[in-house]
């Protein structure tokens, strides 16, 4: 297809933001996945997050998942972070990239870290010097930037705004998250133009899709269109939204990779082999997951030439 990029880089999402909102997982079955996962070619993996274990039961453990895991060279374990405690947890368990959240929307900002968006602002400038400071560089990660599940619609010169202070805070990256699944083409257009006026290129964000609304491919789409190559993914479909009981959880890893394997578009990751990983995922939740590619198989150009 004219005009996409030729490569795009995934982050795999399962093991943090999947496993947050599946019934906790055992430490072990967490070292197992993200193995697989770093053995499929993927280059970044989000392996956990190092939050308080009463807000988050399922991500209690951290230090041993990261202390036991197989570092493959070449690929980046990242963490998520929300204070400098965690970050400190962050660091001292070796994670090689931390990850800080600040929403968009002034209430999901209060339930989530049970601070003002102002407050995390300055929080996350004051947890990015500590992380430089250790070596190790810090993402941010804008949530509610597609939509707020308890104000609905958020301006993206919000958004924009809040991601410009975050690059003025030092942050490395930038990543905008539709938290609950809110996010459509529109709104991804919308929210990267809000990006361009303040001097954020498309070609150096991040997009964080959900699957709630069953979107969350199409807005893959509307981002390569607007030549976004980082995209967030979980195996299998991983995940939930804590906010639509039942709802699927990210954009499929596989159903991604398969997606741009027909378009052209390389990602570096072997879709067999990551299939593999979604049907080890659904074994560790004792579930089916949503992922499409499990149930109806691969069908493209790219592996039916591959395999012959
Ligand atoms: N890791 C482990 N424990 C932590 C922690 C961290 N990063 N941050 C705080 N705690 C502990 C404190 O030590 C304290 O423990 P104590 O009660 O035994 O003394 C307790 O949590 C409360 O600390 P406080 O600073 O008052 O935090 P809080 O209750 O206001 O909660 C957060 C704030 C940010 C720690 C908590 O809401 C949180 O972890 N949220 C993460 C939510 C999340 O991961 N969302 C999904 C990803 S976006
Ligand atoms: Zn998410």
């Amino acid at each position: 297809m004219r005009g996409l990029p030729a490569s795009v880089e995934i982050r795999e999402v399962g093991p943090r933001d999947g496993l947050q909102n599946e019934d906790p997982v055992p430490v072990a079955d967490r070292v197992r996945l993200v193995d697989a996962l770093s053995g499929t070619g993927l280059r970044r993996i989000e392996a956990g997050s190092f939050v308080s274990p009463a807000a988050i039961p399922a991500m209690a453990g951290a230090e041993e998942v990261m202390a036991a895991i197989d570092r493959r060279p070449g690929v980046v374990y990242s963490a998520l972070v929300p204070n400098v405690k965690g970050a400190e947890r962050a660091l001292a368990a070796g994670a090689d990239e931390l990850e800080v959240v600040v929403s968009a929307s002034e209430t999901h900002n209060q339930r989530n870290v049970r601070r003002s968006v102002d407050a995390s602002l300055a929080g996350a400038a004051e947890l990015i010097t500590l992380v430089h400071g250790a070596g190790v560089p810090v993402e941010a990660i804008v949530s509610t930037s597609f939509g707020c599940p308890y104000e609905g619609d958020v301006e993206p010169t919000r958004v924009a705004a809040i991601a410009a202070a975050l690059r003025d805070g030092g942050a490395d990256r930038l990543s905008f998250g539709d938290t609950t699944g809110m996010a459509t083409p529109r709104r991804v257009d919308d929210v990267l133009d809000a990006l361009d006026g303040v001097g954020i290129a498309a070609a150096e964000v991040g997009l964080h899709f959900h699957n709630t609304r069953g979107t969350g491919l199409v807005n893959v789409l509307a981002g390569l269109e607007r030549g976004v190559v980082r995209f967030d993914a979980s195996v299998g479909g991983l995940g939930g939204c804590p906010y639509a009981p039942g709802a699927t959880g990210n954009v499929v890893s596989e159903d991604l990779v398969h997606m741009l394997a027909d378009i052209g578009i390389d990602t570096g990751v072997d879709l067999d082999a990551l299939l593999t990983c979604a049907r080890l995922a659904e074994k560790i939740v004792g579930r089916e997951l949503p992922g499409q590619l499990l149930r109806a198989g691969p069908r493209t150009r790219t592996v039916e030439a591959s395999s012959a």
